[in-house]
């Protein structure tokens, strides 16, 4: 495992996104602990609708490079990730996550009918306003962005990517048949071949606001 070097502020200031990266493989150790940390993202009512696929095989990287129009990253990086939003998980048997939190002590039996019935209903509401893809995304983006930064404070490199073909990258990862899944985001993992520069960020002015939009 790669000694911890960054406190999270550090590794929120200090991360670049890096495009060239050396050949030098992630040891599995350290893979497992940053999809850990990863999987540890909140989600919407807990649905961890989301699934992270680990792709290292030259072949599969090469195929991911082919599906975002030949970017160097997922040719150059030991590791990429590709982060699968699950729009429709929250149909799906949820047994599993309330028996966890019963066991855990964090919900009993009253929460957990209550919880099953709001979520069901919310998420019931977004379907019908044809939402349940971008709510998805949002949490598989997410964890990618707690990856990222898990990753960073190990001393390593990261890109995240949205240039890609959904078609093609499904395709990749076997789920080429599969409507019901979406593509969220790529992040390449690495060591890096390259400092970049900060580009900067524009001005909290412009972007950060107090109790009103644009006040
Ligand atoms: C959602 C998202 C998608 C991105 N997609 C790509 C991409 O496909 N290829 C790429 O080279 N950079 C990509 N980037 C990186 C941005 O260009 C980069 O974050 C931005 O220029 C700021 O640089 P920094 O990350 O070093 O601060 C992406 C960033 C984000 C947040």
């Amino acid at each position: 495992m790669t000694n911890r070097t960054a406190s999270v502020a550090d590794a929120i200031r200090t991360r670049r996104t890096i495009r060239h990266y050396r050949p030098d493989p992630i040891p599995d150790a350290t893979l497992t602990a940053l999809l850990d940390l990863a999987v540890e993202a909140p989600t919407s009512w807990n649905l961890q609708d989301r699934s992270i696929v680990v792709v290292t095989d030259p072949a599969g990287r090469a195929e991911l490079a082919r599906a975002t129009g030949g970017q160097p990253q997922p040719q150059e990086a030991p590791v990429v990730l590709v982060f699968v939003a699950e729009p429709q998980a929250w149909r799906e048997d949820r047994a599993d996550v309330y028996e966890r939190a019963r066991r855990s002590g964090a919900w009993n039996e009253e929460f957990i009918a209550a919880f099953d019935a709001e979520s069901t209903a919310f998420q019931t509401d977004l379907d019908r306003r044809g939402l349940v893809r971008e709510y998805a995304v949002k949490d598989a983006v997410i964890a990618a962005s707690f990856l990222i930064l898990a990753a960073t404070e190990l001393g390593l490199a990261t890109s995240p990517m949205n240039g890609w073909n959904e078609a093609e990258v499904k395709q990749a990862i076997g789920i080429g048949d599969r409507d019901d899944l979406a593509i969220a985001l790529l992040v390449s993992l690495g060591h890096p071949a390259e400092s970049r520069p900060h580009p900067g960020r524009r001005a909290p002015e412009r972007n950060v606001f107090r109790e009103r939009y644009g006040a």
